[in-house]
């Protein structure tokens, strides 16, 4: 049900290879959440291929759309905002939903609101837990980002730490492909891991000079396809569950020494973790246990609001909406967009 003062925020995203679209009231309630993969259309290619993806997303973005005003019961006239991903991402995918979301927003005379991706899958939390109210620690871990960030409200956003090469999820991705598990790694990878002994091998874990928070995960990489090459010429098998399991372990070691670390320094009581990799079943975990006793409470969305969707951008929208940031019909997708610019 939709009241007089709710605010309605059709949200559409497109940066990689989910189509979605989500009906969002108030920032905080979903009425609707449509979200059509690709991953079957680039899994024989091992990774997301951009053209296919933009082909892909112009086919479905508007049946998309419409399912979701569909499914929430509502038709464009009561929508209030129009939210859109216009970066970071992959530029012919961000321009498909950007593309759609200025032409409705053009035609139905609505409010436009162009989101950071990321901002959107820190948003992800406020869907899930009713409360939650910045501030709060954030490590935001996925495909193209590993960042630890200070959310001292909810448009205002400082990077305490993140990546100096590649990002956790990328690791996951390209670690799994090492070991013969499929695309998307990091799923595969956490399931292997359930079997496997995560002291089975030493990989490195890459901490930076006193006081820095940034991450290096390109090593651990390299040393998993030593490890490999290694036990091939001792004509050695090796088990793809203690390497998932030991590979899985350094990684969740050190993104979650770094948050507790960057708590500390913040005097913050809360940690969320947002992004595809929170989903891993063995980061949430060991942040939990590493929080518990220190009177730090730990937040993460369910699983199907960790991946790409449209929902966190509608909520995230609405939180920009409220802070009078709008955009007009110049926003262009920007690919590399960084955290906290406009
Ligand atoms: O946020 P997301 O859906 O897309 C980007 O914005 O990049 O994140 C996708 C990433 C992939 O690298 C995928 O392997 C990883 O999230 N991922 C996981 C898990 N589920 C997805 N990594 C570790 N464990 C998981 N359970
Ligand atoms: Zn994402």
């Amino acid at each position: 049900m939709i009241g007089e003062k709710d605010i309605v925020v059709l949200g559409i995203e497109t940066s990689c290879d989910e189509t979605s679209a989500a009906v969002v009231k108030n920032g905080r309630i979903i009425m609707s959440n449509v979200i059509s993969s690709q991953i079957n259309l680039h899994q024989k290619y091992g990774g997301v291929v951009p053209e296919i993806a933009s082909r892909k997303h112009v086919e479905l973005v508007i049946p998309v759309i419409n399912q979701a005003l569909e499914e929430a019961k509502t038709g464009l006239e009561d929508v209030d905002i129009i939210g859109v991903t216009y970066g970071p991402g992959l530029v012919g995918a961000l321009l498909v939903g950007l593309s759609a979301a200025k032409g409705l927003a053009f035609s139905a005379n609505k409010p436009l609101v162009g989101i950071h991706h990321i901002e959107g899958h820190i948003a992800a939390n406020y869907l899930e837990h009713k409360d939650l109210e910045p501030p709060f620690i954030c490590l935001v871990v996925s495909g193209g980002h590993s960042h630890i960030i200070y959310v001292e409200d909810y448009d205002k956003f400082e990077i305490l730490g993140q990546t100096r090469d590649d990002a956790a999820g990328e690791a996951f991705d390209k670690v799994a492909r090492s070991i013969g598990l499929g695309y998307p790694g990091g799923p595969l990878i956490d399931k292997a891991a359930v079997n496997g002994n995560p002291n089975a091998v030493k990989f490195p874990r890459v901490y930076f000079e006193d006081g820095s928070l940034d991450f290096s995960f390109s090593g651990i990489k390299t040393a998993v396809l030593n490890y490999l090459n290694s036990q091939e010429q001792k004509g050695q098998p090796f088990s793809i569950e203690d390497v998932s399991a030991s590979f899985q372990q350094a990684v969740v070691d050190v993104l979650v020494n770094n948050t507790i670390k960057a708590a500390k320094i913040k005097k913050q009581n809360k940690i969320v973790i947002a992004g595809g990799v929170a989903a891993n079943s063995y980061l949430r975990r060991n942040m939990e246990n590493a929080a518990e006793g220190k009177g730090i409470k730990v937040f993460y969305p369910s699983i199907i609001l960790c991946t790409d969707n449209a929902a966190m951008v509608g909520s995230a929208a609405y939180y920009e909406y409220k802070k009078g940031k709008m955009s007009d019909m110049h926003l262009n997708a920007v690919p590399g967009l960084k955290i906290g610019e406009r």
